[in-house]
């Protein structure tokens, strides 16, 4: 651990966290995260000054043998929970004070075979990486080591590894930007993850996966992790969380395996056009009463704080029971598709999930 990771922690323990403590993973390994600064040249970025960024954010998530000690602490960064505070005017202190007990920072990736590798990408212009830690953190406790890539100045927020601070767009602003360029530059960086998976093992001491990829993400993440499948051949299945496709393109037959997951009713009428396309293992679930950022980490957020009367974006589903559904499904779709595990939860209706809606059920493969 460094130095300064050391400082704040023991400052986060000081503080005397008292707020909810974010669902802890549920498999079996302890979890870490670390984050790695992935060089990538981009002289082309609508968004960044003079239009040039020479990197992005990754933050690891994976399995570790060093187990969490003492108080739980705050797990968003301050500043960063302080931004949203405000763009959702809840008071302060609502999602700065919410804790982990059990992500640990900077421990050494769990000495073993390879885990399959998911590449995370989050929703466009935020919530960034770090508010999708519930899932990324559970998928990770199962044996996956889990990259979500945050573009710079694109995110509202985010911090590099050296600790500098980065502000972006603000929170919610849609600016006049072509939102397929910002898809494009999502999938270019995740070929440059995997390029840079060498760097990423020297970060984390130990293997990662090269051979078994999985592309993930929400919204404008989910777009560009149904892109990258099509794209990239070393990626082996994609879960879209309610992103658009963008273009025709997108609407190609993926042949590889693709899930998309939803709220209960999709009206995106890009997906109508993709259904008929498809020749390959495909799914699309929806979750009966959430809506759009119930995918995020807000779904616990609601549950403890007061950001639902703030959002019209949040469902009515209980939190607890979307976090668990999002972590169920698309932890079993790779399971299946990297792993060969069979999944029988995606053949149909069953008593265990009353909640999620088969969506798509003829010309529907079998993963039993
Ligand atoms: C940056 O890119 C945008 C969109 O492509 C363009 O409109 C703008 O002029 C560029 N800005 C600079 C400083 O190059
Ligand atoms: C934020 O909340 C405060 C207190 O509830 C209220 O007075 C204010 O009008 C709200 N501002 C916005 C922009 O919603
Ligand atoms: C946050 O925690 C502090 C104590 O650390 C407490 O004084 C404050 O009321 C809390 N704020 C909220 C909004 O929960
Ligand atoms: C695990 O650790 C042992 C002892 O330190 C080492 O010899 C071995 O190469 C390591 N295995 C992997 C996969 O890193
Ligand atoms: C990558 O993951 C697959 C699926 O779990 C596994 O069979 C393979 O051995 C892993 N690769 C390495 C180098 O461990
Ligand atoms: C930290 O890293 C970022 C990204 O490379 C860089 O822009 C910044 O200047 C660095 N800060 C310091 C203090 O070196
Ligand atoms: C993505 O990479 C390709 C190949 O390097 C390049 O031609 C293209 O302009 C890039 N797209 C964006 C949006 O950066
Ligand atoms: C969704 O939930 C509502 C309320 O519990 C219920 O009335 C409705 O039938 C459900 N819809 C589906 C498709 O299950
Ligand atoms: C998640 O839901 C399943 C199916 O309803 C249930 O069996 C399981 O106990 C739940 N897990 C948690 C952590 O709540
Ligand atoms: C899908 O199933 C329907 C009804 O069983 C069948 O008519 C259609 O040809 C199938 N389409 C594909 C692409 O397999």
């Amino acid at each position: 651990m460094s130095a300064l990771r050391k400082i704040v922690l023991s400052l986060a323990v000081l503080r005397e966290a008292c707020g909810a403590i974010i669902p802890p993973p549920t498999g079996q390994f302890s979890v870490s995260r670390k984050k790695v600064e992935i060089p990538y040249v981009n002289t082309g970025d609508p968004i960044a000054p003079n239009n040039v960024t020479t990197a992005f954010l990754a933050t690891v998530y994976y399995p570790t043998s060093e187990r969490f000690m003492g108080p739980p602490v705050p797990y968003l960064d301050p500043a960063l929970a302080a931004l949203f505070e405000g763009a959702y005017n809840v008071t302060a202190g609502s999602f700065a004070n919410l804790t982990t007990n059990a992500i640990v920072w900077d421990a050494p990736l769990l000495n073993g075979t390879a885990y399959p590798t998911l590449l995370f990408g989050p929703a466009g212009i935020g919530p960034p990486v770090e508010m999708f830690s519930i899932l990324l953190s559970d998928l990770a406790s199962y044996g996956y080591t889990v990259i979500g890539a945050d573009h710079p100045y694109e995110q509202p927020f985010i911090r590099w590894p050296n600790g500098t601070a980065l502000y972006g767009l603000p929170p919610f602003d849609s600016p006049d930007i072509d939102s397929g360029a910002l898809v494009d530059i999502r999938v270019n960086e995740t070929k440059a993850l995997i390029d840079n998976i060498p760097l990423i093992e020297q970060c984390l001491g130990g293997i990662v996966n090269s051979t078994h990829i999985g592309t993930f993400g929400h919204s404008a993440g989910g777009s560009a992790a149904a892109r990258a499948l099509l794209q990239e051949n070393r990626v082996s299945s994609a879960v879209n969380i309610d992103g658009p496709f963008l273009d025709e393109d997108q609407y190609a037959d993926a042949v590889k395996p693709i899930f998309l997951l939803s709220e209960e009713v999709y009206e995106d009428p890009s997906w109508v056009h993709f259904a008929p396309e498809q020749t390959g293992l495909w799914k699309h679930l929806g979750v009966n009463g959430s809506l759009h950022v119930d995918f995020t980490d807000l779904a616990f957020w609601k549950e403890v704080t007061d950001v639902k009367a703030h959002s019209s974006s949040l469902g009515d589903i209980n939190g607890y029971r979307q976090v668990n559904i999002t972590r169920t499904f698309v932890r079993s779709f790779f399971d299946f598709t990297l792993r060969g595990v069979p999944e029988p939860i995606f053949d149909g209706p069953s008593d265990a999930w009353p909640e999620v809606v088969y969506i798509t059920v003829e010309n529907s493969t079998s993963m039993k």
